[in-house]
């Protein structure tokens, strides 16, 4: 045998040498959920670990945070029942807690990269991503809401726009109106390939925006399609995101290596609240090491071809990437 792949494993040494990817905590945006409360904090149960915060408990979340070496975030508000409406109109109103919070924090840590939700699902009675009518959810008569969601958002000092409801020609005209309005240098990072899928399950318990009739299927992907992923990542390239994301993430690694390999924009993957939970679940149970499956879940998704990852994991990956670099 003249060649022996095990002797680039010999030793840890020689592994680090040929370590392909390496994943650093700067490279990942923590999820955060946004009370409409001072100090409050509200345990989510499918998310051991992750809290609904009022603003000064958010506040100290994000500096424990940055402590580590994690500097973006991502937020969601939980909006009070009595907020919500047909057309979301809370998102763009001035009084929003959400629009508020997310400019305390830039106040309070100007370093910090925050990005916002484009969806009308947390704001919305029927807790769809659009306006529904006699059943059907829109798409074009949903966008003006968007826009004005998405310029109310950059207003409050959000770095990167997020719209996550895989309808159509939601990156043009939010570009659009984001220009128009003076916010050029507003990133948008686009929910690509978002699949119409099961594992979102503990994050509709965390906002209580799970929707109260049918499903996402009509917006959201077919999770049997990979091929669509690029007709997607075409379009919105075209329209100028910034950003492509690929949302789940552990399941979806076939379709993040597609639009790394297809589009010259740095990819995102969103490891979502499902697949956190699970492996959470097995540990607990003892059935699997945590820390471990953590690393290697987080490091498969980046080895696809994600160069920043969404996870709820943010903290816990930081602190051992300190303790073990
Ligand atoms: C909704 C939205 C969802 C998630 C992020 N934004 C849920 C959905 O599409 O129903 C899920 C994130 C997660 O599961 O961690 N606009």
């Amino acid at each position: 045998m003249t060649r022996r792949p095990r002797r680039n494993r010999k030793n840890q040494t020689i592994r680090n040498w040929t370590q392909e990817s390496f994943l650093r905590p700067q490279n990942l945006i923590a999820p955060l959920f946004l009370l409409d409360a001072e100090k409050e904090e509200v345990a989510i149960d499918s998310l051991p670990g992750c809290f609904r915060h009022g603003l000064s408990n958010t506040l100290k979340n994000i500096e424990e945070h940055l402590a580590l070496g994690v500097n973006s975030f991502v937020l969601f508000p939980v909006v009070p029942e009595n907020k919500k409406d047909k057309t979301g109109s809370y998102s763009y109103n001035p009084d929003n807690f959400y629009l508020k919070q997310a400019a305390a924090i830039k106040e309070r840590f100007p370093e910090v990269v925050l990005m916002s939700d484009v969806a009308l699902d947390p704001y919305s009675t029927d807790g769809h991503d659009g306006i529904v009518q006699d059943g059907e959810i829109l798409n074009d008569e949903t966008l003006p809401v968007l826009n004005k969601m998405a310029v109310a958002q950059a207003q409050a000092g959000f770095d990167i726009i997020g719209p996550s409801d895989m309808m159509d020609g939601r990156i043009g005209t939010i570009r659009e109106a984001l220009d128009e309005a003076n916010f050029t240098n507003a990133s948008i990072m686009s929910y690509c390939a978002k699949y119409a899928s099961a594992f979102y399950g503990p994050f509709r318990d965390a906002l209580d925006s799970a929707p109260k009739a049918g499903d996402k299927k009509t917006y959201q992907m077919d999770w049997s399609n990979r091929r669509e992923a690029l007709i997607e990542g075409e379009l919105d390239t075209q329209e100028g995101a910034d950003f492509l994301m690929v949302k789940p993430a552990l399941a979806y690694l076939d379709v993040i290596a597609d639009l790394k390999a297809n589009f010259e924009v740095p990819i995102a993957a969103y490891n979502v609240s499902g697949e956190y939970a699970m492996l959470h679940a097995a540990a607990e149970k003892g059935w699997l090491d945590l820390e471990k499956t953590m690393v290697e879940s987080l490091g498969a998704i980046h080895r696809a071809g994600a160069s920043i990852i969404l996870t709820y994991f943010a903290k816990k990956y930081a602190r051992w990437f300190k303790e073990n670099h």
